[in-house]
C-alpha cells in the first residue's frame, strides 16, 4: 500500500488550486490526505469546497490575534494537532513568521502565479503582462523568510501576448498551476525531493527534453 502525506492546506481567496488537489486525490494519482483547512479570510470560497468534501476548516482572522507569533502558535497548534506533515499554502495571502518556519522546516510549499525570481509579492500576473513579457509561469518552491523566495521545486512556462490583459495571462497560468501543484506534492509523497541549499533534487527525474522556446517564432534564423 502506498503511503499517504497528511497536508493541511492555507487558502485565503478562491480555492481552485485547493480544488485541484482535492480532485487529484479522489482520482487516485496524488498520495495525500488533507486533514485540515486554514483560512484567513472568512469569505474564502475555498472554504465552501472543504466543506463540500467533508474536509474539517478553522477560519483565523488577522485582526483577532494580537500578533503574528499568537497567529502563527495558533495555526501550529491546529496544524500539528491534525498530524500535518506538508503545508501546503494555496493562495494564502499572509506572510508566515519564523516561528511558524521553524516549525516546518522544508515542509512548506508556496505556489506564485510568475516565474519566480520574476514579479514576486502580490499582482504578479498584473505586473507580467504589464511589463511585457513574451513568456509568464508559475512556480512551487518552498517557503523560507522571504517573499516568494524560497527553493524552487517545479515550474511551467506559458506564452505572454502584447494583447493579454492581467485576467487573459492569470487564467493561462492558473490552469498550469492546477497540474503542477499536485505534482510537487506527489514528488514530496514519494519522498522524491532532496534539498541542498538552494537546488531541490528530484530523485527519477529525467532532463526535460523540451527544445528552446522562441515567442515570437523565429523566423529567418
Ligand atoms: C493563485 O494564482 C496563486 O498562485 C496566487 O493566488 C491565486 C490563488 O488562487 N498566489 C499568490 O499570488 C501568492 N503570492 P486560488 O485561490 O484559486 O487557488
Amino acid at each position: 500500500m502506498r503511503v499517504k502525506v497528511n497536508l493541511g492546506i492555507l487558502v485565503s481567496g478562491s480555492g481552485s488550486n485547493l480544488q485541484s488537489i482535492i480532485d487529484n486525490i479522489e482520482n487516485g494519482r496524488l498520495d495525500a490526505e488533507i486533514k485540515v483547512v486554514i483560512s484567513n479570510n472568512t469569505d474564502a470560497f475555498a472554504l465552501e469546497r472543504a466543506r463540500k468534501h467533508h474536509i474539517p476548516s478553522f477560519v483565523m482572522q488577522n485582526q483577532d490575534y494580537i500578533s503574528r507569533e499568537d497567529f502563527d502558535r495558533k495555526m501550529i497548534d491546529v496544524l500539528k494537532s491534525y498530524s500535518v506533515e506538508l503545508v501546503v499554502m494555496a493562495g494564502f495571502m499572509r506572510i508566515l513568521g519564523s516561528l511558524f518556519l521553524d516549525a516546518f522546516p522544508m515542509k512548506i510549499m508556496n505556489i506564485h502565479p510568475a516565474l519566480l525570481p520574476s514579479f514576486p509579492g502580490m499582482h504578479a500576473q498584473k505586473k507580467a503582462a504589464e511589463y511585457g513579457v513574451r513568456f509568464s509561469g508559475c512556480t512551487v518552491h518552498f517557503t523560507d523568510a522571504g517573499v516568494d523566495s524560497g527553493p524552487i521545486i517545479i515550474q511551467a512556462i506559458v506564452p505572454a501576448y502584447t494583447d493579454d490583459t492581467e485576467d487573459t495571462l492569470a487564467a493561462r497560468i492558473l490552469k498550469e498551476e492546477h497540474r503542477i501543484y499536485p505534482q510537487a506534492i506527489q514528488f514530496y509523497a514519494e519522498d522524491r525531493i532532496e534539498v541542498t541549499g538552494r537546488q531541490v533534487h528530484i530523485r527519477g527525474t529525467d532532463r526535460v527534453q523540451a527544445p528552446p522556446l522562441h515567442n515570437p517564432p523565429l523566423i529567418t534564423f
